[in-house]
């Protein structure tokens, strides 16, 4: 039977254009194929926001203080909480993904490297905001939200979201957040299709995990991926793309997709920093210091409220 959490999938496949939400990209296998995606040599995100890290490390500690409560938002494999909490010392770690089976193990591992912090998994799906256990303290909170996955939302959701982040802590917090800025679109698109083709199966395997969600048939040989810049709306837009006449069903419904016919998968906002910034004054966070790389690829910003 189709659960009813799942209509959402089932409503978008139905749309013309058919979508289906980024967050289903990652069960198991996406999490691992993201992973894969961060070491790839065209996918500069991960190692310049990486290099940022840890080249401003003693300037961020400066500004985030030490002995805070570190939250981050999808925390997956954790390697970038890790790093920040040698710099920073938290009391207490808390991870929310998700995939929480794999952030389970991230962290499990997290804490058995360092046994003198509070380590802790939250499951949970951050669009809707986020309940943390009762017991983790208020006071003095940092949200950590690196990957620039903040472009993954549209920008009314992403301040939507900001929103949450700034429900989550008191005046005394702050949020820590990774952006991806506009830059030559042969680089943006070559990071979004890599010569080695891991983008295209992650993109692919989002069919896989909505074929075991609703029961679809989804073959995933009939699609390929596709990524582009749309300059309009400053946004790496995914698609799969029916290479023939597709009938795919799932209990209770399906339908036809003809060739050429597209499922949008992901948008991946480039904003230039000012934008971003005014983004954060409205979500209720005010003051912003942001690090940025030579090339002014990237940018980690520290926003307070
Ligand atoms: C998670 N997020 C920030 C990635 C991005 O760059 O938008 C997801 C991704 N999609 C394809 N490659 C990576």
């Amino acid at each position: 039977m189709l659960l009813p959490r799942y209509t959402d999938i089932t409503h978008g496949l139905c749309q013309r254009p058919a979508r289906i939400s980024p967050k289903y990209f990652y069960d198991q296998q996406g999490s691992q194929l993201f992973e894969a995606i961060t070491q790839l040599p065209e996918y500069y995100p991960t190692r310049t926001e990486n290099a940022l890290m840890r080249h401003h490390a003693a300037a961020i500690a400066r500004a985030v203080g030490t002995g805070r409560v570190l939250i981050e938002l999808g925390a997956g494999s954790c390697r970038k909480a890790r790093a920040l909490c040698e710099t920073v010392r938290p009391s207490c770690f808390v991870g929310v993904d998700i995939s929480a089976d794999f952030l389970e193990d991230s962290v499990a591992s997290l804490q058995r490297d360092l046994p003198w912090l509070d380590a802790r998994a939250v499951g949970g799906d951050i669009t809707h905001g986020v309940d943390l256990p009762r017991d983790i303290p208020r006071a003095g909170r940092l949200v950590f939200y690196p990957g620039s996955s903040i472009g993954n939302f549209d920008p009314p959701h992403a301040l939507e979201l900001l929103g949450h982040m700034r429900e989550l802590v008191d005046d005394d917090g702050g949020l820590l957040i990774g952006i991806d800025l506009p830059k030559d679109v042969a680089i943006l698109e070559a990071a979004y299709d890599d010569g080695a083709g891991v983008t295209a199966e992650f993109n692919r395997n989002v069919l896989r995990h909505v074929n075991r969600l609703i029961g679809s048939d989804f073959d995933l040989a009939q699609w390929q991926h596709r990524a582009f810049f749309n300059r309009e709306d400053s946004r790496i837009e995914m698609h799969l793309e029916a290479l023939a006449d597709a009938q795919v069903r799932w209990p209770g419904g399906g339908r036809v997709f003809e060739r050429g016919e597209r499922i949008h998968t992901e948008n991946s906002y480039k904003y230039p920093l000012p934008v971003f910034t005014d983004m954060l004054a409205r979500a209720g966070f005010a003051q912003a210091q942001a690090w940025t790389d030579e090339r002014d690829w990237f940018a980690v910003v520290h926003a307070r409220p």
